[in-house]
């Protein structure tokens, strides 16, 4: 092996990582990816049947503040104009979200302003106002009064979670979003967009060096193989972008995530539900949110005999299945922070990353944090003899 560093993880962070190495240092970079493509969770491919772009490990919207990230990832992709947009089922109506003036106004059958509003839901917080919350259930009354909360909070958190709010800690929400505006952009960042030519084409874009290699379908603990944990820790740097519990061999115990299965249906028709994503608010509807990915890219001006849909069933993970979100419980906070311990013991292996750190990031945040890992402590290491630590 001829690298003078490896990166364990083809995802966004260690992707950003491998890219600043080899152009701004001149560094030969090897990366490994257990799966058969690189790009982590932000992959996509193009449904055959259909030739709809299908984020394959959910839907992946991109929006920062971050004057930096979004220069940096402007030097692999454009972005189209599209603005993220959700909307939720409940009682057999659809209604805008996250919680507005519209849904208000439509929920309660009212033509409030926004001072009516505010005082509405100020009432009906009240309920449970000065008491100290032992559970998500109360909490959610707290914040935003009883009627919205188990309108539109209530059953979808408890699908999520598959748990009943009343046994989730409060501490899972310090707030819960209304805005007394008509403004239903879902999120509050300067920019926003998806890739022009999909995830796929950046994230293969960001790779396209002379100095990194791509070594697919190679797994860091398989010493069947030669690119393994024990013949390379040691020998050169490493950026491990996997799991943190199972580097250290589950040593402090298994960290908790929860995970999504995706059922896929392609149907008879141009569009489905006219919009991309639908949430479905009431208990009786066991999954919790239907994607459909054509219309992430109107100006593609996909066939329209069929359309492709995607139905998100939530779960805890259990082994052997994907982790998606860090579940985090007062438990898993002791454990990570065992593990914080013995990462930073570990000589010349820098940890980062979604799996790495037990955070959800989003990709900007991803991105960023390998940025700066790259400014502080890679960068220094190669160009000023600095410990890699
Ligand atoms: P990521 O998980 O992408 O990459 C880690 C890589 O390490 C994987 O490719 C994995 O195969 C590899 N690996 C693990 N163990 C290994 C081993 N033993 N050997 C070799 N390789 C190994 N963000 C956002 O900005 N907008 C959005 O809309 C969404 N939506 C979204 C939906 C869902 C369902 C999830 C779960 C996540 C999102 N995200 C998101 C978050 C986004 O996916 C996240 O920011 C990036 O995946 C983070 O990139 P990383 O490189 O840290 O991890």
């Amino acid at each position: 092996m001829n690298a003078d560093l490896v990166v364990v993880g083809a995802g966004f962070f260690g992707l950003t990582i491998a890219e600043r190495a080899a152009s701004d240092l001149g560094l030969k970079v090897l990366v490994i990816d257990r799966r058969d493509h690189i790009g982590g969770n932000a992959y996509s491919e193009r449904d055959a049947e259909t030739g709809i772009e299908v984020h394959k490990y959910g839907a992946h919207l991109f929006h920062t503040s971050n004057e930096r990230v979004w220069e940096y990832v402007n030097r692999f992709t454009t972005f189209t104009d599209y603005v993220h947009k959700v909307y939720g089922v409940h009682n057999g109506e659809v209604y805008s979200l996250p919680i507005n003036l519209a849904t208000i106004n439509q929920f309660f059958r009212a033509n409030l302003t926004p001072d009516e509003a505010r005082t509405l839901i100020r009432e009906q917080a009240g309920e449970l106002a000065g008491s100290d919350p032992q559970n998500l259930n109360d909490k959610g009354i707290q914040l935003i009064g009883r009627p919205l909360y188990e309108a539109f909070i209530k059953h979808y958190t408890g699908k999520q979670w598959q748990t009943d709010p009343k046994d989730l800690p409060a501490g899972i929400i310090s707030r819960l979003p209304v805005r007394y505006t008509y403004d239903n952009r879902y999120f509050n960042d300067t920019y926003e967009g998806l890739p022009t030519d999909g995830y796929t084409v950046w994230i293969e874009r960001m790779a396209d060096h002379p100095h990194i290699t791509v070594q697919l379908d190679t797994d860091f603990f398989d010493e069947s193989q030669p690119l393994n944990k024990r013949a390379l820790v040691g020998t050169v740097p490493i950026i491990y972008t996997g799991p943190v519990d199972r580097y250290f061999d589950y040593a402090e115990g298994e960290l908790s995530w929860r995970t999504i299965d995706f059922e896929q249906e392609i149907l008879d028709t141009g569009d489905f539900q006219g919009t991309s994503v639908v949430n479905y608010n009431d208990a009786d509807t066991p999954f919790t949110r239907i994607i459909e990915p054509r219309h992430f890219h109107p100006e593609r001006k996909y066939q329209t005999e069929k359309t492709l849909i995607m139905r998100e069933f939530s779960r805890f993970a259990e082994s052997g299945d994907e982790p998606y979100y860090p579940v985090n419980t007062a438990d898993d906070r002791q454990k990570m922070l065992a593990y914080r311990d013995l990462a930073k013991a570990e000589e010349a292996v820098l940890f980062g990353g979604r799996l790495g750190t037990y955070k959800y990031l989003d990709m900007h945040m991803a991105i960023g944090s390998a940025l700066t890992m790259y400014d502080n402590k890679i960068k220094p290491h190669f160009s000023g003899g600095a410990p890699l630590e």
